[in-house]
């Protein structure tokens, strides 16, 4: 069993400029400033890894580090990843190596990032490259959450490019689709033995009564199934194409998972709307902690694949509900391997307290603080034996 924990560039490195800064500089989310340091201080991290009995570290890779221009690639930063990976495998701790995690180099952002027909074929040829540097990782996650991408950047518009039109969502969709594809290929080409996914954002939808079945059966189709179905079956359905085939093949499936969303039947909105949980454990962040919600989807979606739990954690400043939250999902997913599901990992979100996108800093999720001070014991291989 792999377990580790997982982070994003723009989240911990401090020192990024790309589309995520631009909107910082708008004003639309606090400055990410030098966010964990991790830019310098990556081998620091992993003595955080092996303090928590980590065996996996899944990171992302900034695009806008490597790809300074378009088509001009900085092979010194690229380096500082490879040494970084190095570290890893000398420890004896397996890398995942994410390839988009949110952001955009500018100069691919003043072209229109995803929505550009020519993007999937850009970010595979920068995937390309990445990949002939990494042929000793052998877990790859091209993209992160397509669906939470195009939802906040294209639906919701409270993420960069802050557009509000579906129709965008879905063609942002088809393009990562296709981008995640075409990457796919490269990697595979590159990397003998790579096992190629990305990461799925899932989520438990409860219908509050018998009409809220429609807004959750539309919810479970475009959030939950579609991106995934596409990854793994190599297809993308209606409405975002007609069946169109894609290479990917789903060598594992990869799911992050934090809570459920309650739904209320709505005229005015076809998904309907969300109610405020009553009677249940929340986050600080208001979400509702529903730890049986991921062996619903596990036995719902494993595609009958090896799984990664690519992500799952809480925003808490208590310690204690922190490892009691990571037991319970533990626990979890072991009844779900009783019961046939082939789960191979679970990455805890996240290492370090760090860059929470619109919240900033004010939202706690780390193993550690975010200047890498234990915040109590933890140790994940025990906890897995002991769950
Ligand atoms: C994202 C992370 C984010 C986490 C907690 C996930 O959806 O991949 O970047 O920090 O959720 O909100």
């Amino acid at each position: 069993m792999l377990l580790g924990a997982a982070t994003s560039s723009h989240q911990i490195e401090g020192g990024t400029f790309n589309d995520w800064t631009l909107w910082e500089r708008e004003g639309k989310a606090p400055p990410v400033g030098e966010a964990c340091r991790s830019w310098e201080k990556m081998e620091e991290d992993v003595k955080l890894l092996l303090k928590v009995g980590a065996n996996a570290y899944r990171f992302s890779i900034e695009w806008s580090r490597i790809e300074v221009e378009e088509g001009l690639f900085k092979i010194e930063n690229l380096l500082r990843y490879r040494r970084f990976v190095d570290r890893l495998l000398e420890v004896g701790i397996t890398p995942i190596i994410t390839l988009h995690h949110f952001t955009n180099p500018v100069w691919l952002y003043t072209k229109g990032s995803w929505l550009n027909p020519d993007t999937p074929k850009i970010f595979s040829r920068y995937v390309d490259l990445i990949s002939r540097y990494f042929q000793d990782v052998k877990i790859w996650i091209t993209i992160n959450e397509p669906n939470v991408y195009a939802y906040r950047g294209y639906v919701e518009g409270s993420w960069p490019p802050g557009e509000r039109s579906f129709f965008k969502a879905l063609r942002v969709i088809r393009n990562m689709l296709r981008g995640h594809s075409h990457a796919y290929s490269a990697i595979k080409a590159n990397v003998k033995g790579a096992a190629v996914g990305m990461a799925h954002h899932l989520r438990v939808f409860t219908p509050l009564g018998p009409l809220a079945k429609l807004p959750v059966m539309l919810r479970e189709y475009l959030f939950n199934f579609l991106p995934l179905y596409s990854d793994v079956h190599g297809e993308i359905p209606p409405p975002v194409a007609l069946m169109e085939r894609i290479s990917s093949r789903g060598d594992f499936v990869g799911i992050n998972y934090y809570t459920r969303d309650r739904v209320k039947f709505s005229l005015r909105n076809p998904f309907g709307i969300e109610v405020a949980p009553e009677n249940a454990w929340l986050s600080s962040m208001g979400w509702e902690v529903y730890p049986e919600g991921l062996y619903m989807l596990l036995k719902r979606y494993n595609f009958s694949r090896p799984v990664i739990i690519t992500e799952n954690g809480i925003a808490t400043e208590d310690h204690d509900e922190r490892i009691r939250f990571i037991a319970e999902h533990l626990r979890w997913i072991k009844r779900s391997q009783n019961e046939g599901v082939n789960v191979r990992g679970y990455l805890y979100w996240s290492l370090m307290d760090n860059y929470e996108w619109l919240e900033g800093y004010s939202a706690f999720f780390g193993l550690f603080t975010r200047d890498r001070k234990p915040k109590g014991d933890i140790n994940l291989k025990k906890l897995w034996r002991e769950v």
